[in-house]
């Protein structure tokens, strides 16, 4: 290669390294002209094709073009990597002359029947109730047949249930279509006196604008040997009351039926509507909030209770259904349509956690 090629290559050489835009760029031009095929050690590979008396010079200008490159190239590469730093900061640059976010604690929300359900809890706890569990996929044995519907009884028309396939043995499971099942799982694992409530998810076939598939519930069950209905009526009005918070309600007791109580009890609470408002104990329209009555001594049996020694009362009531009275919750589509701004609007600072010193609501 001639004197003047050798000066053309460093010259092409030096100009790329100058023009690389980035890191990546300098890397494929160092390659280029370094690399093992690169351009300056192919120029070295020629030496041994020439005279001895040039191979010195040649050498020598060869190696002077190496390093002249490679002094490029690394001078490139300190401009390069300082200013891909500089972007970086500039890019992860904090403003901190924004306002601070409220973060969680204060812009997250409790759902209206998580906090309804606390407020359940609170109160029958201050009664002396435990909180009971049950699954939500039930047996058959423990959502009907032992709450004293056999399979062929009218009632489970009544209850528009979800089953599950037929298992080999020829079982059905089901999704439980009320907490009921919760009373005979408490009674067949504890011996009385029993005193709980076992709030939960149930589900029924059954959807439009004030029924959804799934809702919630919370089952009371008190036995033991000298339970009977006054106390029943007092433990009612009392959780009336304090859950909604007023000093006097008016509530109604109405005969009805339950396959797994007798007698059995539908409960109204009175109430006055004032403008977009219900009053709760005041006026004189009625609401229908829960069923109950004493223990039918078929359910005792079933679970192995002796119905002439034993007795108590139960009661099952709708959670979303007081919610939205105690709230003024119009929709109960509403409630699962997770819609943040319903839940802004509805819902519950994390901390304003329910109790009855402090106040419910
Ligand atoms: N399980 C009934 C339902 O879902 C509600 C109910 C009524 C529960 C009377 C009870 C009760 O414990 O005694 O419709």
């Amino acid at each position: 290669m001639s004197a003047l090629e050798l000066y053309s290559l460093k010259t092409e050489l030096l100009h790329a390294i100058a023009e690389a835009a980035d890191l990546a760029k300098l890397e494929e031009v160092r390659i280029a002209a370094l690399g093992r095929k690169g351009r300056i050690p192919e120029l070295m590979q020629a030496l041994g094709s020439l005279p001895p008396e040039e191979r010195k010079a040649y050498g020598q200008v060869v190696n002077s073009l190496k390093t002249a490159v490679g002094e490029a190239l690394e001078a490139r590469r300190a401009e390069l990597s300082k200013a891909a730093t500089v972007e970086k900061i500039a890019l992860e640059r904090a403003d901190v002359t924004l306002p601070v976010r409220l973060g969680p604690l204060a812009e997250g929300r409790i759902h209206p029947v998580s906090q309804v359900t606390d407020e359940i809890t609170e109160i029958f706890a201050d009664m002396g109730f435990s909180i009971a569990e049950g699954p939500d996929i039930e047996t058959d044995f423990n959502n009907f047949t032992a709450l004293n519907i056999p399979p062929e009884h009218p009632a489970r028309q009544d209850h528009d249930t979800f089953y599950f396939p037929e298992a080999p043995d020829g079982s059905r499971a089901v999704l439980r279509t009320h907490t009921s099942p919760v009373q005979i799982r408490t009674m067949l694992k504890e011996k009385p006196p029993l005193r709980i409530i076992a709030p939960g998810r149930v589900y029924r076939c059954d959807s439009d604008q004030t029924h959804t598939p799934m809702f919630h519930q919370v089952e009371g069950l008190v036995i033991d040997e000298a339970t009977h209905l006054g106390h029943l009526k007092w433990v009612l009005e009392e959780f009336c009351k304090a859950f909604f918070e007023v000093p006097q309600v008016k509530m109604r007791f109405r005969a009805s039926h339950f396959p797994f109580t007798e007698p059995s009890m539908e409960v109204d609470i009175g109430y006055a509507k004032v403008g977009d408002e219900m009053r709760i104990g005041e006026g004189d329209a009625w609401l229908e909030i829960l069923g109950c009555g004493m223990v039918h001594p078929n359910v005792l049996k079933n679970v192995g209770l002796d119905p002439s020694r034993y007795q108590g009362f139960a009661f099952g009531l709708g959670i979303d259904r007081i919610a939205m009275l105690k709230y003024g919750m119009p929709d109960l589509r509403a409630f699962f349509a997770g819609d943040l701004r319903w839940l802004t609007h509805y819902g519950f600072p994390p901390l304003a956690i329910p109790t009855l010193a402090g106040g419910l609501s």
